[in-house]
């Protein structure tokens, strides 16, 4: 079967490479910059240092604070229309997947008409390259800093969605895990899902291929050791590079294999409840080992290796069990949160299967249905 193998990001990873990020701009020609973030980030201070490398070397840059979470379509104009006032060349974002989201859409807004409603969704107009667009990400789970993709939040339907392009890639993605030791334990165990999510989805995904593979595995074998150790330790730098590393290969893996089933409860929940995007992919996905299984048997093998379990002369049903509870064990560790711990009613659940059926279900390799669905909330609803 034919495959895409769309590994186009150039990074530049390693503890401190953030203070490289004017070094980086001149060196692309840049001089006038937006940088994108959110208030988080700012009261971290994260910025004001890669700010001021910037500026000391002669780049004028102008700010946009306050991207929000699920990023709505309106504040990614906003975002734009600072960048096009300001008439920047390069549009930087430091932060997690919402803030790197923004900005890939802010900066294919410099170039491309209004309104980003037009490019949400499969099918929209061609598109013209950004300016220079460098992605600085400060949790370990998104991918995006790799990815061609972004997700926005509709205002209009509430739906998350987005346009995938290679016009949307960084030009430059900057993996420093130093800017990652002081994220609190909830967060890192939120996006730290999200990276074993994107790599075992990947994996078992309907457009997985030999090269996604190999990567996906490699990602979940480094969250199952590093992420406990990352949760114990947030000073510990060799798990938080660990896990940024794993988060960088899962992105690679589910650009291209694509995610599913996890992926679309996730946006649902995130669109219905606000629930952190990987807590949402995660509270789940063991459950969504176990129903997929039978459809890649080869796949869920894959994953249940990768986690390190012995599945030698096991058969695939087994196999998907073992995968399911060593899933809900690495949540319970990390103190990942439940649907019921997020106060939520099993009367809910209904509703929640209904909007999953949106999004990338559709690479699931098992054909899945609402009642299916129903089925892995209700398994997963306590944890
Ligand atoms: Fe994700």
């Amino acid at each position: 079967m034919p495959y895409n193998i769309n590994h186009l990001t150039p990074v530049l990873f390693g503890p401190n490479m953030s203070l490289r990020t004017g070094m980086r701009l001149k060196e692309m020609g840049c001089k006038r910059v937006l940088f994108v973030y959110d208030q988080g980030i700012k009261k971290a201070g994260i910025p004001d240092k890669i700010i001021a490398n910037c500026e000391a070397l002669g780049i004028k840059t102008f700010l946009f604070e306050d991207v929000q979470a699920d990023p709505p379509d309106y504040t990614v104009e906003a975002c734009a229309e600072i960048g096009l006032k300001a008439k920047v060349d390069g549009v930087v974002a430091i932060g997690g997947g919402s803030s790197m989201d923004t900005a890939k859409v802010a900066n294919m807004l410099q170039t491309n008409p209004p309104p980003l409603s037009r490019y949400l969704g499969f099918g929209g107009p061609p598109m013209k390259p950004g300016k220079k667009l460098v992605l600085i990400p400060t949790t370990s789970g998104t991918g995006s800093e790799v990815t061609n993709m972004a997700v926005i939040t509709n205002s209009q339907t509430g739906n998350k969605g987005g346009p995938a392009n290679n016009l949307l890639r960084a030009t430059l993605s900057i993996i420093d895990p130093v800017l990652t030791v002081g994220m609190p334990p909830s967060i890192t165990a939120d996006t730290g899902m999200d990276a074993y999510c994107h790599a075992a989805e990947a994996v078992t995904s309907g457009q997985a291929n030999p090269m996604s593979d190999i990567i996906g595995m490699e990602a979940i074998k480094l969250v199952c050791e590093y992420l406990p150790q990352a949760i114990k330790d947030g000073k510990n730098l060799e798990a938080r590079t660990k896990m940024s590393f794993a988060a960088m290969l899962a992105g690679y893996a589910f650009n291209d294999a694509i995610t599913h089933i996890g992926h679309s409860i996730g946006h649902a929940l995130g669109a219905m409840y606000h629930i952190p995007h990987g807590n949402a992919c995660g509270l789940a996905i063991g459950e969504i080992m176990e129903f997929v299984a039978p459809s890649t048997p080869d796949g869920i093998r894959r994953v249940a290796t990768a986690m390190g379990l012995s599945v030698n002369g096991t058969s695939t049903e087994k196999v998907g069990a073992m995968v399911c509870d060593a899933a809900r064990k690495l949540n319970k560790e990390i103190g990942l949160k439940t649907l019921k711990d997020h106060g939520l009613k099993r009367e809910q659940l209904d509703e929640m299967a209904e909007r999953s059926l949106a999004g990338p279900v559709m690479f699931s390799p098992r054909k899945v249905t609402k009642e299916d669905l129903l089925g892995i909330l209700s398994k997963a609803y306590d944890g």
